[in-house]
């Protein structure tokens, strides 16, 4: 072959290895995918599994990540709730429904102040002793977190939220509490552990942890939120 076909032929190959990595180049879009932050790594960012307790105060910043949306009673109130933790609310209710107990939004998130205000007014109204038992220390009170929901009962039409009556529903209760693990939440002041949780029995008080399987495990064995978080350290 003379020197120039051969220099030609090079170069056609050359040609033709270029043209294959260059063309299709050309009909794809190559540019970076976009910085689209994905919603549920931008919200909820915070950890489901926290702990607020006596020991335990609402970690610093909470506030500023937690993601509240309004929730409704039947009695035209308004709650905020923490918005995972709303919409499985919704869903344990309604199937609650279905068995026809009703239980409504009575407590949910609570702010510093507003907790400051609620230990105040229980502490005239029942005394510190009483406070001590059932209200938190502003600053350490698990309805900080949004993740915290007290129901009330509606019975025949009947509003019960006081304590002590709410504890005397106890067949209402016993048949609530088996369904709140299937909807990723735990009963979190047990009777009779008052001495783990610091709290008396509150059968209203369910706490969301975003885990059904957790959930079920925790219920299932009966164990305080505290136990069961020592258990895995
Ligand atoms: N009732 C619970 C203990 C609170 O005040 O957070
Ligand atoms: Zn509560």
């Amino acid at each position: 072959m003379e020197n120039k076909k051969k220099i030609l032929l090079v170069l056609a190959a050359i040609a033709l290895v270029v043209a294959l990595i260059f063309v299709p180049r050309l009909f794809t879009n190559n540019n970076p995918p976009a910085e689209v932050p994905v919603e549920s790594e931008k919200q909820n960012a915070y950890d489901y599994m926290v702990l607020v307790n006596k020991q335990n105060k609402l970690p610093d910043d909470w506030e500023e990540k937690v993601v509240l949306k309004e929730g409704h009673n039947i009695y035209g109130e308004t709650h905020l709730v923490e918005e995972k933790a709303l919409a499985q609310f919704e869903l344990l209710r309604e199937e609650l429904l279905k068995e026809g107990i009703d239980i409504e939004l009575d407590s949910t998130y609570r702010s510093v102040k507003e907790q400051q205000k609620l230990w105040d007014d229980w502490t005239v109204e029942y005394g510190e002793d009483y406070v001590k038992t059932y209200v938190a220390v502003p600053g350490y009170s698990e309805h900080h977190t949004g993740l915290a929901i007290d129901v009330c009962l509606d019975v025949d039409g009947k509003r019960i939220d006081d304590n002590d009556e709410m504890i005397a529903q106890r067949e209402i209760f016993a048949k609530i509490h088996p369904h709140l693990a299937d909807y990723g939440f735990i009963l979190r002041y047990l009777e009779g552990k008052d001495d783990v949780t610091g709290y008396g029995y509150e059968p209203w008080h369910f706490r969301y942890i975003d885990d059904v399987e957790t959930a079920k495990e925790i219920m299932a064995k009966g164990m305080t939120f505290e136990e069961y978080l020592s258990s895995k350290n």
